[in-house]
């Protein structure tokens, strides 16, 4: 199966960043439901080992905390707009989470992730957007700031590659203390 760690949004927040969507011919909307901020992205797993990041996640102990989504941007790849995300106030524990996370998988024999940590929570993907829109897009949401909102877990999806857009399922959900 196709897994990655994430947090779950609650659904006011879900709401509130669905509001956002339109008005950059080119975007495909991702549906309210599938929002998360990914903290590691894992993709094709054996059963076992899916077992074994289970028991891995379930025995890391991180606090909860506070998180706040604030600003937006672009992903680009070779200078072409891929993706329109919402950006993340920054968040100490959220790093940290992050960080243990990755120790805990690397431990477990996970190739490590080479990526630089930028949390975010993607609003669209992008295939040839009208650049003039994109940018008057930022440019008019940049000041978009969510009430801060608690974090009192993070999950474990699996994620099927549906016709239109993916399908995440939580698979396990991993309490922060
Ligand atoms: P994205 O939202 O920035 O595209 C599930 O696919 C989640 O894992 C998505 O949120 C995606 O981030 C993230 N992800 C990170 N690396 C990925 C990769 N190599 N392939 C697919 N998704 C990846």
């Amino acid at each position: 199966m196709r897994l990655f760690i994430a947090l779950d949004l609650p659904w006011t927040l879900k709401e509130r960043l669905a509001a956002l969507a339109g008005g950059v011919p080119g975007a495909r909307w991702v549906p309210p439901e599938n929002f998360h901020l990914t903290l590691r992205f894992i993709g094709e797993t054996p059963a076992f080992q899916a077992e074994e990041i289970d028991l891995a996640m379930s025995a890391l102990r991180a606090r909860g905390f506070s998180l706040s989504l604030a600003g937006v941007g672009v992903f680009a790849k070779a200078g072409r707009p891929t993706s329109l995300w919402v950006g993340v106030e920054k968040n100490p524990p959220l790093d940290h989470l992050r960080s243990k996370i990755e120790t805990a998988l690397q431990r477990i024999g996970l190739e490590p992730d080479r990526r630089r940590f930028e949390p975010h929570v993607t609003l669209a993907r992008l295939k040839d957007p009208v650049e003039a829109k994109l940018a008057a897009y930022v440019q008019a949401h940049n000041l978009f700031r969510a009430e801060p909102v608690p974090v009192e877990h993070f999950t474990l999806f699996s994620s099927r590659l549906g016709k239109e857009q993916s399908v995440y399922t939580a698979e396990v959900e991993y309490d922060l203390t």
